[in-house]
This record gives C-alpha cells, sequence and structure tokens, in this order.
C-alpha cells in the first residue's frame, strides 16, 4: 500500500520530467530557428564573398579560414590557415584573385581556372583578405606586429646587425655611401639591365619613394650588372624617368648582401642596421608595401 503512492509519484515524475523535456527542447529548437533566421538575414546581405567561400573553399580551409576544414585532415598539405604568416603569396587583392583562379601547383589547392565571373572573384578574394586579417589562431605561434607587416609585405625581418659596407657611383661620377644615410631607412633596391622585371616596376618604386617624400626615407637603386652608371641611367630612365640609380663599385657589394635573384631588396634602419631583406617583384602601390615602409621611418 505504502509504495503505491510513490510509484504514482513516480510516474507523475516521470511524466513532468518528459513534458518538462519536450518543454526545453521545444523551446530550443523555436530558440534555434530564431537565430537561424536572424543570422541568416544578417548573413545574406554580410557578403556573396563569405557565401561563396563556405560553398568552395571552407571544406579544407575551415569556415573562418583556419586551415581546419573537414577535408583537411586527409590532406598531404595542410590547407594554409589565413590567419598565420607567412603565406607563400603577397597578401592583397590581386595575389589572391591569381590564387584563386590558378591554384598551386604542387599542391591539392585547385586552380578555380574561369569559374567565377570576375565580381564574384572580387568578393571571394575580400572576403579570404578579411579572414587573413583577424587574429592568429591561439594555438599557433604568435607573430608580432611588425612580422605580421613585413610578412604582408612579402619581407622577413632579419637580425638588427650593422649593414654590409656598399661603395656607389652614381652618373655624375659622385661617391655615395650607406653611411651618407644614416638618419634615414634606406631601401636597398638591387636590380639589373637585364632583369626585365626589376625594369618593368620601376616606376611603381619611384612611386613609392615619392609618396614619402620629405619623410626620412630613401631609395637606392643599385645596378648589379653595368658597371658604367650613365649606360645604367640610361636604361632606367627610359623606363622610369626621373629615377636616380648608383652602381657598385667594390666588386662585392652584392656578395656582401647576398644577391642571388634580382629584384632583391634589403631595409636599413637609421644608424645602419639591418631591418629586413626580401626578394622578387611586387605590387608596390600595394597597402600590404606601403604600411610596412611607413612602419619603419622614423617619425
Ligand atoms: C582541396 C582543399 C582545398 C580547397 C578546396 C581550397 N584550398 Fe586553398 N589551399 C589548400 C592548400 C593545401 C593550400 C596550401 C598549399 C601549400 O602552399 O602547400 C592552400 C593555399 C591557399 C592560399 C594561400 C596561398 C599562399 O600564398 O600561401 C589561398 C589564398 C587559398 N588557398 C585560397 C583558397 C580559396 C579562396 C579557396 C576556395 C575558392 C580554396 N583555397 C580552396 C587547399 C585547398
Amino acid at each position: 500500500m505504502s509504495q503505491m503512492p510513490v510509484k504514482g509519484n513516480s510516474v507523475l515524475i516521470t511524466t513532468m520530467v518528459g513534458l518538462f523535456a519536450i518543454a526545453v527542447l521545444g523551446g530550443l529548437l523555436i530558440g534555434k530557428k530564431r537565430s537561424t533566421s536572424e543570422t541568416q538575414t544578417v548573413a545574406q546581405p554580410d557578403s556573396r564573398g563569405q557565401f561563396l567561400y563556405q560553398g568552395m573553399c571552407a571544406s579544407c580551409h575551415g569556415s573562418e579560414g583556419r586551415g581546419d576544414g573537414v577535408s583537411a585532415e586527409n590532406l598531404k598539405s595542410a590547407p594554409r590557415d589565413f590567419s598565420l604568416r607567412p603565406w607563400k603569396t603577397l597578401i592583397d587583392l590581386p595575389s589572391i584573385k591569381k590564387v584563386i583562379v590558378e591554384g598551386i601547383p604542387g599542391t591539392v589547392m585547385p586552380g578555380m581556372k574561369n569559374a567565377l565571373a570576375e565580381p564574384d572573384l572580387d568578393s571571394l578574394a575580400n572576403h579570404v583578405l578579411k579572414l587573413a586579417d583577424q587574429n592568429p589562431s591561439p594555438t599557433m605561434k604568435v607573430f608580432s606586429k611588425t612580422d605580421r607587416l613585413a610578412s604582408d609585405a612579402g619581407f622577413v625581418l632579419v637580425a638588427n646587425s650593422a649593414a654590409p659596407l656598399l661603395q656607389l657611383e652614381d652618373e655624375q661620377g659622385n661617391k655615395l655611401k650607406l653611411s651618407d644615410y644614416k638618419d634615414k631607412t634606406v631601401m636597398l633596391h638591387f636590380w639589373g639591365v637585364q632583369c626585365p622585371h626589376c625594369l618593368k616596376e620601376m616606376q611603381s618604386l619611384l612611386e613609392v619613394e615619392k609618396s614619402f617624400q620629405g619623410r626620412s626615407f630613401v631609395v637606392l637603386h643599385v645596378c648589379t650588372d653595368e658597371e658604367d652608371a650613365k649606360i645604367a641611367q640610361q636604361i632606367a630612365s627610359k623606363y622610369a624617368p626621373g629615377i636616380k640609380i648608383v652602381v657598385e663599385t667594390s666588386g662585392i657589394g652584392l656578395a656582401r648582401y647576398e644577391v642571388q635573384t634580382l629584384p632583391a631588396f634589403w631595409l636599413i634602419g637609421g644608424g645602419g642596421r639591418t631591418l629586413a631583406r626580401s626578394t622578387g617583384a611586387r605590387d608596390w602601390a600595394s597597402n600590404a608595401c606601403l604600411t610596412f615602409i611607413e612602419s619603419l621611418i622614423p617619425n
């Protein structure tokens, strides 16, 4: 007898728990439904790029671009975590678009060829840029701000040591030394009259110089394959009227700066200390390049 009410109670309790569970679940479902529709109304206009990214890229690169998509585990080479550095390419719109279209040969990163119309390609690349701009993934090595700026511009930071000597001469036979610029940030630009990439980007380098006019910044365009400064100057002027070049006369300046491919760049800080180096042509007008240089110029 005494057990009956207990049984009755337990039935009652079970029923109540069941009802409660239904109520909670129902609430959850309703809540979930509401929040989904909320995120959708935000997500849709948010970007076409995000939409394309989720469909075409997230399976490898992860929905937040952290290189942790569902297919990532089975791949030989890890998909890029966009928040980390370094990247293989420059982190700017044209370079990202190029990677999307062409892929990365020798890796599983697929080229989309012309599957995307230009506006879609732009939106997608812009979304990748956004993902690249977020805070680095916490489990990985955290890069300093300068590291990131350098890497975005295609540079690597180097040990802060005394910049090797250079003996330079201009078209008029004036002798110049690095130490003549010790209050300035100096960009050494090693180029050659026989290097088509170098000649092609001369004008854009000249624009960079101009954009920092009046600031403590100078670019020395050191010709590496023509001893006669007059001849080198003539050729450079054809590609970038107004540019002033120099030649290296000691004969060992290139070795000291380990110049193996052209164009090559070194950034030397005030006081003649090495800051960063890089090789290869790039879009000098890009935000990444300008921001990095700006960050190295003393106020
Ligand atoms: C099948 C997996 C896969 C898919 C899908 C994929 N990627 Fe990748 N992606 C990779 C891998 C792997 C790498 C790294 C390759 C390497 O450098 O070793 C990479 C690298 C990249 C890079 C970095 C380039 C650099 O300079 O380091 C970008 C940008 C990129 N992917 C964008 C995209 C975009 C945008 C999409 C969608 C349209 C996409 N990827 C789709 C696997 C993928």
